[in-house]
C-alpha cells in the first residue's frame, strides 16, 4: 500500500513545524492540534495534512477516523525490554517487605536477570523481545531504546547487544541500542572492580564499536553499582568509540551522577527519583534531557521525579517507562501518562509533550519521529471514538488506541 488517507479525524494531535524541539517548560502545556482533519500518508512517510475542507481525493486506501484522535506513536526512550524471564519472586519478597536494595544484596536484582540471561540463545532472546516488543506497539509504541545490561560478561553483552541489532533490522518499529555493561557489578568481581570495569573499556567496548552494535553509553550512577568516579570514566571511554552517554542517575540516591552527566554532554539523565536542589539547577543551566520514569516509581514505591518542578524550571521533561523485569515490567506507555498525571500533576498535554516530541529527542529521532510534520515517518495512533486526549491519561487501564500505523502499514493483531 503506496498511499493512506486518514480522514475525517475529529482531532489531529502534535503537528508542528520541523525544527521545534525539544518542547520545553510552559510550552508543554500546549499540543498543537487541528480539528476535523485528514493526513496522507505515501510510502511509508507523512506527505500532507490539513482541515477537511482542504481534503484531497481518496486514493486506494482510506480510513474513516469519525470521531477519533490521531496523534503520533509514542517514543520510549528507556526500556531494558530483551530479558530472559521474569522475576515475579522479587516481587512477592517485596510485598513480604523487603527493599529493592535488599533483594539486591541477597543476589536478587540485576544479578538475577544476568544468570538467567547466560544459559538463553540469541534466537531465544529474540524471540521473547520480539513478543514484548509487539505487545508495546499495540499500546502505542513507535520508537523504542534498548539497553544490554543482562550480560555483564564480554560474550552475553555482545549476545544481547546483538539480539538488539537483530530487532533494529527486522522488526517494525525503531529502534536505539545503549550498551549498558556497567548496569552492575558482577558477583565474581565484587573485590575486584577495577577488573570488571577494565573488562567494560578495553574489552567490551571495542567489540561494540568493531560491530557497530549500540547507539549510545549507560552507567548505573547510583551507591552500591557504579560511582561517579567510575561513570566519568566508562563515559569517557564510550564517547571515544562514538558513544553518546544516556544515563541511570539518583535512583535511590543523590551522588552527583547528574553532574557527571551533564559534564560528559549527555543526551539523557534519566530516574531522578532523589534529587537535590543543586542538582535540579544544574539539570536546569544544562542542555542534557530530564527523563523521568513513573511507572518504576509506582512499582517499586519510590518517590516520584519532580517532574512539575522540572518543567517550571523550563526543562523539556521526558518521560518513559523503563520496561524490565525488576523494576518495571511493563512497557505501557498509556499507564505512564495516567501516573504522569495523577501522580506527578502533569497535565495530559505535557505528559504527552514528553512521550512524543521529548521521547524523540531523548533518543535523537526528532527529525523522524515525535510529531506531525511533514516528511516524518507515518507512525501514528488512532485512537478508539474519545472525547478529547484527556480520556487518554483519565482512563487508566483500559485501552483506548484503536489502530497503530507503522512506516504507514496498519499494524494487525
Ligand atoms: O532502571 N536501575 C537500574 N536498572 C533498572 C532495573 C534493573 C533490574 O532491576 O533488573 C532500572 O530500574
Ligand atoms: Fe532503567
Amino acid at each position: 500500500m503506496s498511499a493512506l488517507l486518514i480522514k475525517n479525524i475529529k482531532q489531529l494531535l502534535q503537528v508542528r513545524e520541523e525544527g521545534k524541539s525539544p518542547i520545553r517548560g510552559k510550552e508543554m502545556a500546549s499540543v498543537p492540534s487541528i480539528d476535523n482533519a485528514w493526513v496522507l500518508v505515501k510510502h511509508g512517510i507523512i506527505k500532507d495534512f490539513g482541515s477537511m475542507d482542504t481534503c484531497p481525493e481518496d486514493p486506494n486506501a482510506v480510513i474513516d477516523a469519525s470521531g477519533k484522535l490521531v496523534l503520533p506513536a509514542w517514543c520510549d526512550s528507556h526500556t531494558h525490554l530483551v530479558f530472559a524471564d521474569t522475576r515475579e519472586d522479587e516481587f512477592v519478597g517485596r510485598i513480604k517487605g523487603l527493599s529493592y536494595e535488599q533483594i539486591a544484596a541477597a543476589g536478587g536484582g540485576i544479578l538475577n536477570s544476568a544468570k538467567k540471561l547466560a544459559d538463553k540463545s540469541e534466537t531465544e532472546l529474540i524471540a521473547s523481545a520480539t513478543l514484548r516488543l509487539n505487545e508495546i506497539m499495540h499500546l502505542g509504541t513507535g520508537a523504542v531504546e534498548i539497553k544490554s545490561g543482562y550480560g555483564l560478561s564480554v560474550a552475553a553483552e555482545l549476545k544481547m547487544l546483538r539480539v538488539i541489532k537483530h530487532l533494529k533490522e527486522n522488526h517494525p518499529l525503531t529502534v536505539k541500542a545503549t550498551f549498558l555493561g556497567a548496569h552492575a557489578i558482577p558477583a565474581e568481581y565484587k573485590q575486584n572492580r577495577e577488573e570488571y570495569i577494565r573488562l567494560i573499556i578495553e574489552e567490551m567496548l571495542p567489540a561494540i564499536a568493531e560491530e557497530g552494535l549500540a547507539d549510545y553509553i549507560d552507567v548505573f550512577c547510583e551507591t552500591n553499582y557504579f560511582t561517579t568516579e567510575e561513570t566519568s570514566s566508562i563515559l569517557m571511554a564510550g564517547i571515544k568509540h562514538g558513544l553518546k552517554p544516556k544515563i541511570h542517575v539518583n535512583q535511590f540516591n543523590a551522588i552527583g551522577g547528574i553532574q557527571v552527566g551533564i559534564e560528559h554532554n549527555a543526551i539523557s539523565v534519566d530516574h531522578l527519583e532523589v534529587m537535590t536542589d543543586k542538582d535540579k539547577k544544574d539539570l536546569a543551566a544544562s542542555n542534557v534531557i530530564p527523563t523521568a520514569l513513573p511507572s518504576c516509581s509506582f512499582f517499586l514505591g519510590i518517590p516520584y521525579a519532580p517532574a512539575r518542578e522540572m518543567i517550571e524550571a523550563g526543562l523539556p521533561l521526558c518521560l518513559a517507562t523503563d520496561y524490565n523485569p525488576g523494576s518495571t515490567p511493563s512497557g505501557n506507555i498509556p499507564f505512564v501518562l495516567s501516573l504522569a498525571c495523577l501522580r506527578m500533576k502533569l497535565l495530559p498535554e505535557e505528559a504527552i509533550n514528553a512521550v512524543t516530541m521529548n521521547g524523540a529527542c531523548a533518543m535523537e529521532v526528532q527529525h523522524e519521529l515525535g510529531s506531525i510534520t511533514k516528511g516524518k515517518k507515518a507512525n501514528l495512533i488512532i485512537t478508539k471514538p474519545i472525547n478529547s486526549i484527556n480520556n487518554i491519561p483519565y482512563s487508566f487501564g483500559s485501552n483506548l488506541i484503536d489502530q497503530v500505523i507503522i512506516d504507514g502499514q496498519i499494524m494487525m493483531g
